[in-house]
Protein backbone atom coordinates (compact mmCIF):
# COMPACT_ATOMS: atom_id res chain seq x y z
CA UNK A 1 0.00 0.00 0.00
CA UNK A 2 1.38 3.59 -1.01
CA UNK A 3 -0.43 6.29 0.13
CA UNK A 4 0.01 10.46 -0.18
CA UNK A 5 -0.98 12.92 2.40
CA UNK A 6 -1.43 16.43 1.11
CA UNK A 7 -2.24 19.34 3.24
CA UNK A 8 -4.21 22.14 1.44
CA UNK A 9 -5.63 25.99 2.21
CA UNK A 10 -4.82 27.78 4.75
CA UNK A 11 -2.48 26.38 7.57
CA UNK A 12 -3.40 26.07 11.07
CA UNK A 13 -1.88 24.42 14.28
CA UNK A 14 -1.56 20.97 14.49
CA UNK A 15 -1.19 20.17 10.87
CA UNK A 16 2.28 18.72 11.93
CA UNK A 17 0.84 16.57 14.20
CA UNK A 18 -1.63 14.94 11.56
CA UNK A 19 1.06 14.35 9.30
CA UNK A 20 3.14 12.54 11.78
CA UNK A 21 0.53 10.28 13.38
CA UNK A 22 -0.45 9.54 9.77
CA UNK A 23 3.41 9.09 8.47
CA UNK A 24 3.90 6.95 11.81
CA UNK A 25 0.31 4.93 11.69
CA UNK A 26 1.03 3.72 8.02
CA UNK A 27 4.45 2.36 8.43
CA UNK A 28 3.52 0.66 11.53
CA UNK A 29 1.35 -1.10 9.11
CA UNK A 30 3.91 -1.63 6.36
CA UNK A 31 2.59 0.83 4.02
CA UNK A 32 4.95 3.37 2.00
CA UNK A 33 4.19 7.17 2.67
CA UNK A 34 4.77 10.04 -0.03
CA UNK A 35 4.06 13.76 1.08
CA UNK A 36 2.46 16.19 -1.77
CA UNK A 37 3.88 19.49 -1.37
CA UNK A 38 1.88 22.80 -1.15
CA UNK A 39 -1.42 21.07 -1.83
CA UNK A 40 -1.82 19.11 -4.57
CA UNK A 41 0.94 21.39 -6.67
CA UNK A 42 3.16 18.10 -6.37
CA UNK A 43 1.18 15.87 -7.46
CA UNK A 44 0.85 18.77 -10.62
CA UNK A 45 4.38 19.30 -11.51
CA UNK A 46 4.83 22.71 -9.76
CA UNK A 47 6.29 21.55 -6.86
CA UNK A 48 7.94 17.84 -4.87
CA UNK A 49 6.68 14.67 -3.97
CA UNK A 50 8.95 13.45 -1.34
CA UNK A 51 9.03 10.19 0.56
CA UNK A 52 8.24 10.55 4.09
CA UNK A 53 10.00 8.26 6.53
CA UNK A 54 9.71 7.87 10.54
CA UNK A 55 12.99 10.35 10.24
CA UNK A 56 11.03 13.29 8.47
CA UNK A 57 8.45 13.41 11.23
CA UNK A 58 10.55 13.38 14.04
CA UNK A 59 10.22 15.98 16.52
CA UNK A 60 7.77 17.90 14.42
CA UNK A 61 4.11 17.43 16.62
CA UNK A 62 4.68 20.87 18.61
CA UNK A 63 5.58 22.99 15.66
CA UNK A 64 2.94 25.16 13.95
CA UNK A 65 2.53 25.48 10.01
CA UNK A 66 3.43 22.19 8.16
CA UNK A 67 6.17 20.70 6.56
CA UNK A 68 4.37 19.95 3.53
CA UNK A 69 3.44 23.87 2.56
CA UNK A 70 0.20 24.34 1.83
CA UNK A 71 -1.70 27.21 -0.57
CA UNK A 72 -4.94 28.62 -1.00
CA UNK A 73 -5.00 28.89 -4.24
CA UNK A 74 -3.96 25.55 -6.09
CA UNK A 75 -7.76 24.21 -6.56
CA UNK A 76 -6.99 21.76 -9.71
CA UNK A 77 -10.22 22.47 -11.17
CA UNK A 78 -9.84 26.17 -11.10
CA UNK A 79 -6.53 26.09 -11.53
CA UNK A 80 -4.64 29.53 -12.30
CA UNK A 81 -2.38 29.85 -15.51
CA UNK A 82 -0.51 32.54 -16.24
CA UNK A 83 -1.59 33.94 -20.03
CA UNK A 84 1.24 35.68 -22.30
CA UNK A 85 -1.16 38.86 -21.82
CA UNK A 86 -0.49 38.77 -18.10
CA UNK A 87 -3.86 38.30 -17.16
CA UNK A 88 -5.22 34.40 -15.51
CA UNK A 89 -7.02 31.76 -16.73
CA UNK A 90 -8.38 29.12 -14.66
CA UNK A 91 -8.18 25.68 -15.90
CA UNK A 92 -9.03 22.68 -15.29
CA UNK A 93 -6.35 20.30 -14.33
CA UNK A 94 -7.69 17.52 -12.46
CA UNK A 95 -6.80 14.64 -15.02
CA UNK A 96 -3.85 15.51 -15.03
CA UNK A 97 -3.01 15.52 -11.19
CA UNK A 98 -4.97 11.55 -11.54
CA UNK A 99 -2.40 10.49 -13.75
CA UNK A 100 0.37 11.72 -12.18
CA UNK A 101 -0.78 10.45 -8.82
CA UNK A 102 -1.15 6.93 -11.33
CA UNK A 103 2.08 7.21 -12.44
CA UNK A 104 3.57 7.12 -8.70
CA UNK A 105 1.61 4.41 -7.74
CA UNK A 106 -0.92 5.91 -5.49
CA UNK A 107 -3.41 3.73 -4.13
CA UNK A 108 -5.17 6.32 -1.71
CA UNK A 109 -4.84 9.99 -0.39
CA UNK A 110 -5.02 11.91 2.62
CA UNK A 111 -6.02 15.18 2.24
CA UNK A 112 -6.15 17.28 5.16
CA UNK A 113 -7.91 20.83 4.40
CA UNK A 114 -10.90 23.29 5.26
CA UNK A 115 -14.07 23.08 3.61
CA UNK A 116 -12.76 24.33 0.12
CA UNK A 117 -9.78 21.55 0.39
CA UNK A 118 -12.86 19.33 1.29
CA UNK A 119 -14.45 19.94 -1.86
CA UNK A 120 -11.32 19.62 -3.81
CA UNK A 121 -11.07 15.96 -2.10
CA UNK A 122 -14.65 15.32 -2.90
CA UNK A 123 -14.33 16.19 -6.44
CA UNK A 124 -11.73 14.06 -7.01
CA UNK A 125 -13.05 10.93 -5.02
CA UNK A 126 -16.38 11.30 -7.41
CA UNK A 127 -13.23 11.00 -10.58
CA UNK A 128 -12.30 7.89 -9.00
CA UNK A 129 -9.22 8.76 -6.48
CA UNK A 130 -9.42 7.02 -3.46
CA UNK A 131 -9.63 10.10 -1.11
CA UNK A 132 -9.70 10.42 2.75
CA UNK A 133 -10.18 13.60 4.24
CA UNK A 134 -9.31 15.61 7.72
CA UNK A 135 -11.41 18.66 8.15
CA UNK A 136 -8.69 21.54 9.43
CA UNK A 137 -9.24 24.88 9.97
CA UNK A 138 -8.96 27.31 12.47
CA UNK A 139 -12.45 29.16 11.69
CA UNK A 140 -13.65 25.94 13.22
CA UNK A 141 -16.15 26.09 10.84
CA UNK A 142 -16.30 22.03 9.17
CA UNK A 143 -20.04 20.84 9.93
CA UNK A 144 -19.97 17.64 11.80
CA UNK A 145 -17.26 17.82 13.92
CA UNK A 146 -17.22 19.49 16.99
CA UNK A 147 -14.13 21.60 16.63
CA UNK A 148 -11.35 21.18 13.90
CA UNK A 149 -7.83 21.16 15.08
CA UNK A 150 -6.10 24.96 14.86
CA UNK A 151 -9.22 26.41 16.53
CA UNK A 152 -7.94 25.94 20.13
CA UNK A 153 -4.56 27.48 19.49
CA UNK A 154 -6.47 30.27 18.08
CA UNK A 155 -8.98 31.17 20.55
CA UNK A 156 -5.68 30.79 23.32
CA UNK A 157 -3.34 33.43 21.50
CA UNK A 158 -6.67 35.86 20.87
CA UNK A 159 -7.68 35.24 24.64
CA UNK A 160 -3.79 36.53 25.66
CA UNK A 161 -4.32 39.47 23.31
CA UNK A 162 -7.43 40.61 25.05
CA UNK A 163 -5.72 39.90 28.51
CA UNK A 164 -2.84 42.43 27.18
CA UNK A 165 -4.91 44.50 25.57
CA UNK A 166 -7.24 45.51 29.41
CA UNK A 167 -4.49 46.76 31.18
CA UNK A 168 -3.58 49.33 28.17
CA UNK A 169 -7.06 50.32 27.90
CA UNK A 170 -7.80 50.27 31.25
CA UNK A 171 -4.78 52.37 31.77
CA UNK A 172 -5.75 54.91 29.61
CA UNK A 173 -9.37 54.86 29.61
CA UNK A 174 -9.81 53.56 25.63
CA UNK A 175 -12.25 51.57 23.82
CA UNK A 176 -10.07 48.97 21.97
CA UNK A 177 -11.41 47.33 19.01
CA UNK A 178 -9.81 43.67 17.98
CA UNK A 179 -10.26 42.18 15.07
CA UNK A 180 -9.79 38.04 14.70
CA UNK A 181 -10.07 35.70 12.49
CA UNK A 182 -12.95 32.99 11.16
CA UNK A 183 -14.68 34.09 7.29
CA UNK A 184 -18.33 33.68 7.39
CA UNK A 185 -18.19 32.56 11.68
CA UNK A 186 -17.41 34.24 14.39
CA UNK A 187 -16.52 31.00 16.51
CA UNK A 188 -13.43 32.69 17.71
CA UNK A 189 -14.48 35.96 18.55
CA UNK A 190 -17.28 34.44 20.93
CA UNK A 191 -14.84 32.17 22.37
CA UNK A 192 -11.96 34.33 23.14
CA UNK A 193 -14.16 36.86 23.87
CA UNK A 194 -16.23 35.53 26.39
CA UNK A 195 -13.28 33.36 28.40
CA UNK A 196 -11.46 36.74 28.23
CA UNK A 197 -14.17 38.94 29.73
CA UNK A 198 -14.51 41.09 26.66
CA UNK A 199 -18.01 44.27 26.55
CA UNK A 200 -18.94 43.50 23.12
CA UNK A 201 -18.53 40.72 21.14
CA UNK A 202 -19.96 41.22 17.21
CA UNK A 203 -20.25 38.39 15.28
CA UNK A 204 -21.23 37.48 11.67
CA UNK A 205 -24.17 35.50 12.71
CA UNK A 206 -26.05 38.48 15.03
CA UNK A 207 -25.76 41.53 12.79
CA UNK A 208 -24.93 44.43 14.94
CA UNK A 209 -26.23 48.34 15.39
CA UNK A 210 -23.08 50.76 16.76
CA UNK A 211 -25.92 52.46 18.53
CA UNK A 212 -25.89 50.04 20.58
CA UNK A 213 -22.73 49.21 20.63
CA UNK A 214 -22.25 52.60 21.97
CA UNK A 215 -24.92 52.69 24.66
CA UNK A 216 -22.95 49.70 25.70
CA UNK A 217 -19.73 51.95 26.14
CA UNK A 218 -21.76 54.91 27.21
CA UNK A 219 -23.24 52.63 30.56
CA UNK A 220 -19.82 51.34 31.14
CA UNK A 221 -18.89 54.94 31.51
CA UNK A 222 -21.57 55.73 33.73
CA UNK A 223 -20.72 53.26 36.34
CA UNK A 224 -17.14 53.79 36.75
CA UNK A 225 -15.67 51.60 34.13
CA UNK A 226 -14.47 54.18 31.76
CA UNK A 227 -12.80 51.55 29.17
CA UNK A 228 -14.00 48.90 26.82
CA UNK A 229 -13.00 45.80 24.92
CA UNK A 230 -14.73 45.09 21.83
CA UNK A 231 -13.80 41.63 19.84
CA UNK A 232 -14.89 41.82 16.36
CA UNK A 233 -15.20 38.71 14.14
CA UNK A 234 -13.53 39.75 11.10
CA UNK A 235 -17.04 39.11 9.16
CA UNK A 236 -19.44 40.70 11.36
CA UNK A 237 -21.20 43.55 9.71
CA UNK A 238 -23.86 45.97 10.25
CA UNK A 239 -28.06 45.64 10.13
CA UNK A 240 -28.68 45.78 6.55
CA UNK A 241 -24.80 45.83 5.58
CA UNK A 242 -22.09 43.68 4.65
CA UNK A 243 -18.68 42.02 5.59
CA UNK A 244 -15.69 44.48 4.90
CA UNK A 245 -12.98 42.96 2.39
CA UNK A 246 -9.23 43.42 1.51
CA UNK A 247 -8.01 44.86 -1.57
CA UNK A 248 -7.46 42.47 -4.63
CA UNK A 249 -6.85 38.63 -3.70
CA UNK A 250 -4.47 36.83 -5.54
CA UNK A 251 -5.36 34.52 -8.78
CA UNK A 252 -7.13 31.58 -7.60
CA UNK A 253 -8.22 32.48 -4.37
CA UNK A 254 -11.18 33.16 -2.35
CA UNK A 255 -12.07 36.99 -1.27
CA UNK A 256 -10.30 38.13 1.48
CA UNK A 257 -12.41 38.84 4.54
CA UNK A 258 -11.70 41.78 7.32
CA UNK A 259 -10.93 46.00 7.94
CA UNK A 260 -13.98 46.05 9.77
CA UNK A 261 -12.16 47.56 13.04
CA UNK A 262 -11.04 50.18 12.10
CA UNK A 263 -14.23 51.13 11.14
CA UNK A 264 -15.86 50.54 14.11
CA UNK A 265 -13.50 51.99 16.10
CA UNK A 266 -13.60 54.88 14.35
CA UNK A 267 -17.46 55.45 14.35
CA UNK A 268 -17.07 54.31 18.11
CA UNK A 269 -14.97 57.74 18.76
CA UNK A 270 -17.35 60.39 16.55
CA UNK A 271 -20.09 58.57 18.65
CA UNK A 272 -19.38 58.74 21.98
CA UNK A 273 -16.18 60.71 22.06
CA UNK A 274 -14.00 58.10 23.63
CA UNK A 275 -10.76 57.73 23.08
CA UNK A 276 -10.57 54.56 20.67
CA UNK A 277 -8.28 52.22 18.75
CA UNK A 278 -8.29 49.36 16.88
CA UNK A 279 -6.14 46.49 15.73
CA UNK A 280 -6.22 43.39 13.57
CA UNK A 281 -4.58 40.11 15.21
CA UNK A 282 -4.47 38.67 11.78
CA UNK A 283 -1.92 35.49 11.14
CA UNK A 284 -0.76 35.32 14.43
CA UNK A 285 -3.84 33.04 15.14
CA UNK A 286 -2.86 30.63 12.99
CA UNK A 287 0.79 30.64 13.66
CA UNK A 288 2.87 29.20 16.67
CA UNK A 289 2.82 25.75 19.02
CA UNK A 290 -0.43 24.09 19.13
CA UNK A 291 -2.23 23.78 22.34
CA UNK A 292 -2.30 20.42 24.06
CA UNK A 293 -5.93 20.03 22.73
CA UNK A 294 -5.39 20.83 19.26
CA UNK A 295 -1.91 18.16 19.45
CA UNK A 296 -3.87 15.54 21.10
CA UNK A 297 -6.61 15.96 18.20
CA UNK A 298 -5.05 16.41 15.78
CA UNK A 299 -2.70 13.18 16.34
CA UNK A 300 -6.16 11.43 16.71
CA UNK A 301 -7.07 12.55 13.46
CA UNK A 302 -4.03 11.44 11.97
CA UNK A 303 -4.25 7.84 12.98
CA UNK A 304 -8.09 7.58 12.35
CA UNK A 305 -7.42 8.74 8.64
CA UNK A 306 -5.28 5.87 8.51
CA UNK A 307 -7.94 3.72 10.13
CA UNK A 308 -10.08 4.88 7.92
CA UNK A 309 -8.15 4.29 4.29
CA UNK A 310 -7.31 0.66 6.07
CA UNK A 311 -10.99 0.06 5.77
CA UNK A 312 -11.65 1.85 2.21
CA UNK A 313 -13.96 4.83 3.57
CA UNK A 314 -13.32 6.60 0.68
CA UNK A 315 -15.25 10.41 0.09
CA UNK A 316 -15.40 10.16 3.96
CA UNK A 317 -13.87 12.20 7.04
CA UNK A 318 -12.69 12.00 10.43
CA UNK A 319 -14.58 14.16 12.92
CA UNK A 320 -14.97 14.30 16.59
CA UNK A 321 -18.19 13.71 18.28
CA UNK A 322 -16.77 13.89 21.33
CA UNK A 323 -16.00 11.62 23.22
CA UNK A 324 -15.04 9.65 19.81
CA UNK A 325 -13.88 10.34 16.71
CA UNK A 326 -15.99 9.75 13.74
CA UNK A 327 -16.46 8.71 10.13
CA UNK A 328 -18.50 11.54 8.07
CA UNK A 329 -19.27 11.35 4.47
CA UNK A 330 -17.73 14.35 3.13
CA UNK A 331 -20.54 15.34 1.10
CA UNK A 332 -23.09 15.05 3.60
CA UNK A 333 -20.90 17.72 5.83
CA UNK A 334 -20.69 20.05 3.15
CA UNK A 335 -24.27 20.34 2.32
CA UNK A 336 -24.80 22.55 5.57
CA UNK A 337 -21.89 25.26 6.61
CA UNK A 338 -21.53 25.39 10.19
CA UNK A 339 -22.06 28.83 11.45
CA UNK A 340 -22.79 30.00 15.58
CA UNK A 341 -26.01 29.17 16.45
CA UNK A 342 -27.30 32.69 18.01
CA UNK A 343 -28.92 30.60 20.99
CA UNK A 344 -26.06 28.37 21.76
CA UNK A 345 -25.32 28.09 25.49
CA UNK A 346 -22.39 30.40 25.02
CA UNK A 347 -23.93 33.24 23.88
CA UNK A 348 -26.40 32.88 26.44
CA UNK A 349 -24.26 33.05 28.89
CA UNK A 350 -22.43 35.88 27.40
CA UNK A 351 -25.31 37.82 27.12
CA UNK A 352 -26.28 36.80 30.97
CA UNK A 353 -23.16 38.43 32.30
CA UNK A 354 -23.43 41.20 30.90
CA UNK A 355 -21.32 41.19 26.96
CA UNK A 356 -23.33 43.49 24.74
CA UNK A 357 -23.69 41.91 20.62
CA UNK A 358 -25.15 45.06 19.57
CA UNK A 359 -28.20 44.25 18.83
O1 LIG B 1 -9.77 30.16 6.91
C1 LIG B 1 -8.68 30.49 7.68
C2 LIG B 1 -8.36 31.94 7.58
O2 LIG B 1 -7.29 32.19 8.46
C3 LIG B 1 -9.52 32.89 7.79
O3 LIG B 1 -9.83 33.04 9.14
C4 LIG B 1 -9.01 34.14 7.13
O4 LIG B 1 -10.07 34.94 6.65
C5 LIG B 1 -8.23 33.60 5.99
O5 LIG B 1 -7.88 32.27 6.28
C6 LIG B 1 -6.96 34.39 5.71
O6 LIG B 1 -6.37 33.90 4.57
P1 LIG B 1 -4.95 34.37 4.05
O7 LIG B 1 -3.91 33.57 4.78
O8 LIG B 1 -5.00 34.06 2.60
O9 LIG B 1 -4.82 35.84 4.34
Amino acid sequence: MRIAISTGGGDAPGLNAVIRAAVLSALNRGWEVLGVKRGFAGLLGEDEVVILTRDSVRGIAHLGGTILRTTNRGNPFHYPRKQEDGTYKEIDRSDELQENARQLGIDAVISIGGDGSLAIALRLCQKGMKIVGVPKTIDNDVSGTVTTFGFDTAVNTALEAIDRLHTTAESHDRVIVMEVMGRDTGFIALHSGLAGTADVILIPEIPYDIGKVCEKIAARDRAGRQFSIVVVAEGAFPHGGHASTLGESMPGQAKRVGGVADSIAREIQQITGKETRSLVLGHLQRGGMPTGYDRLLATRFGGAAVRAVAEGQWGHMVALQSPHIVMLSIAEVLKVPKRLDPNHDVVQTARETGISFGD
